[in-house]
């Protein structure tokens, strides 16, 4: 295959192009990126359970709705202990399936309710050889009456393996007979730019290396909740945490909100990441058939949606600005992207409904921002309004197979451009036919058929303004969804990086703002191709994907350039990377030395590559 600089100019690349899509799933946020690392802190959702706590000693533990730790956090674990109990008793806490203990400091803290004056020790001890990581003990008095909060910081040495677990005791002879009550227990490391309350930085440090655009949260069918009350509600995930309600996620487990609005667009921040907020159109995920809310039955959504806005934008005269001032952020964030509900179209009533909908929120919206760029949450005709206001953007899932995605390369080429597309959610999801089940893992055939399909978004880009692999991130001990990005366990303190994370990063990190035409001795397929240009510079990038099980012989032309760095995943078609092996697949560098801006090298089968030439 022979590439060559064409003459004729190419279209603009949308800055925005490569993103993520994050919600709580499969504890992505909760027990993932969130840094807050013990489960179950709050008894939240619908059904708590004592899970990820045990007793310590010979005491009785319970869950205690009577005496919550505050009107959010509803309950409390209650600890028995039966008279003339004697030594250290108290509970244990086993974190998201271990607690990676590192040589660090760790913040911890603790809601304590009963009569109790002396000490409480705080420890990380390993499960397998009952080691003492970090231990730490403080004088307390609490009383009956209310429930106070105890905050400390514990130094510990490195633990030999993820299988641990945070403990707090408390001499038995001065409560036996008594219950004591804790709430709201918590542990942090230090976080990804020291934020209060952020992110773990051994997950943020892979995401920051994507180099991506936009952050687009907090869902996803997590937006939705299965009825209106379970929805995502920003004003509920905002302020201090005992503050925070949590609510049932609908991925199976309940949420905490640790991780809320005001930590998203943190987040966004520290990244330089352009946010994506989605707000709930009336829509919920229909587990019960129920009907979309429509009309004045919308509108205290839509009312709730423009505080949400104003909290975000508004400065700080304005009564809900004053609310996130208070919070700590005192000029408004920088949010211009808002997304009108997620996947309507995947319901009948949803998308009977939406055009509707969209059409309410719009009006309402644009009227006091009329700046704000306004994103549909699907591409259906039939499931938009007749006439979509220009500026509006569409918005395009795809969850397939490998042939039909690379069929799909050229989708973006025809479409009429009268709104732009962004591509919000995409992923191989099953393995292609006559196979066709679900997969597990990102592997090497499904990767190169995602790149060939970047491809055709990157060649596209004037128009297809934002694309985001869904989802991002998945602890490896409550899957429920897969293939992920990025899976991690802490028993075993695991990452694994998949072939799909190695593409997001290879494409999304080597951009140009201009797309650069490249004429070619041959059409495309199996090999694809893209290329861009930094407007001032004369570094050019060339993103090429072969999707065929045999190599291909490349030579690229591009005058004026000397060197160039290649970047090459490549493996076998079913090849992927695991818990259990997780580096079968990593790309490979390096430099290739042209002769007159010709370069010549050998594509892989199944590779993607990207070159950057100066
Ligand atoms: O990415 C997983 C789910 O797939 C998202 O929550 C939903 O929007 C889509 O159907």
């Amino acid at each position: 295959v022979s590439l060559t600089l064409s003459t004729n100019e190419g279209n603009a690349s949308s800055p925005l192009l490569y993103g993520f899509m994050i919600e709580d799933i499969d504890h992505s946020l909760d027990g993932g990126l969130h840094s807050q690392l013990l489960r179950n802190n709050g008894f939240q959702g619908k059904d708590p359970s004592l899970e990820a706590y045990a007793a310590v000693g010979n005491v009785v533990l319970g869950i205690d709705s009577i005496n919550p730790v505050s009107k959010a956090i509803t309950r409390s674990l209650k600890i028995d202990i039966p008279g003339g109990t004697t030594g250290q008793v108290g509970f244990s806490n086993e974190g998201y399936w271990g607690i990676e203990v590192r040589e660090h400091t760790y913040n911890t803290s603790f809601w304590m309710k009963g009569s109790y004056s002396g000490n409480v020790t705080i420890k990380l001890v390993g499960v397998i050889n009952g080691d003492e990581y970090a231990s730490k003990t403080i004088t307390v008095t609490s009383s009956d009456r209310s429930f106070q909060y105890f905050q400390t910081t514990l130094s510990a040495r490195a633990a030999s393996n993820g299988i641990n677990v945070w403990t707090l005791t408390f001499d038995a002879t001065k409560a036996a007979g008594k219950s004591l009550n804790f709430g709201l227990v918590q542990l942090y490391a230090p976080t990804y730019h020291s934020r209060w309350n952020g992110l773990k930085p051994e997950l943020a440090a892979p995401l920051e290396d994507i180099k991506a655009s936009f952050l687009r949260f907090p869902g996803g069918n997590n937006l939705e909740g299965a009825s209106e009350n379970d929805r995502w509600k920003w004003n509920e995930t905002i302020g201090p945490l005992h503050t925070r309600p949590g609510r049932q996620g609908d991925w199976g487990y309940p949420n905490t909100d640790a991780l809320g609005l005001m930590e998203y667009l943190y987040w966004c921040e520290d990244m330089k990441l352009v946010p994506v907020v989605s707000v709930w159109d009336g829509f919920a995920l229909y587990h019960g058939g129920a009907t979309p809310f429509t009309g004045t039955a919308l509108e205290p959504y839509i009312d709730d949606v423009l505080n949400e806005l104003e909290f975000i934008l508004g400065d700080k005269s304005t009564p809900y600005g004053a609310i996130r001032a208070r919070y700590g952020h005192h000029d408004p964030f920088r949010v211009k992207h808002v997304q009108i509900g997620n996947e309507d179209a995947h319901d009948s009533e949803g998308c009977r409904t939406y055009p509707e909908r969209f059409t309410q929120f719009y009006n309402a919206i644009h009227k006091v921002y009329p700046d704000l760029i306004l994103i549909t949450s699907n591409p259906n005709p039939g499931c938009l309004p007749e006439h979509l206001p220009k500026g509006v953007w569409i918005d395009n899932h795809l969850y397939t197979h490998p042939d039909a995605m690379v069929k799909d390369f050229n989708y973006y080429d025809n479409l009429d451009r009268a709104n732009p597309f962004v591509v919000l959610e995409y992923a191989i999801s099953q393995y292609a036919p006559p196979n066709g089940t679900n997969i597990k893992w990102p592997y090497m055939q499904g990767s190169v058929a995602e790149a060939v399909y970047m491809i055709g978004m990157e060649r596209n880009s004037d128009f297809v303004k934002m694309a985001a692999y869904a989802p991002l991130l998945a602890h490896l001990d409550y899957s429920t969804y897969t293939p992920n990005a990025i899976s991690y366990r802490y028993s075993k303190s695991t990452i694994v990086f998949s072939t799909t994370y190695y593409v997001q990063k290879m494409f999304s990190s080597n951009r140009g703002d201009t797309i650069s035409k490249l004429d070619s001795d041959t059409g495309f397929g199996p090999v694809y191709w893209v290329a861009s240009k930094l407007e001032n510079s004369s570094t050019y990038y060339v993103k090429l994907a072969n999707y065929g099980a045999d190599e291909q012989m490349l030579s690229v032309d591009i005058p004026g350039t000397l060197s160039g760095k290649l970047t090459v995943l490549s493996g076998g078609k079913d090849d992927y990377n695991s818990d259990l092996h997780p580096n079968t697949i990593e790309p490979t560098e390096s430099d290739i030395k042209g002769e007159g801006g010709k370069f010549a090298f050998m594509l892989p089968a199944w590779s993607v590559a990207v070159i950057v030439l100066k």
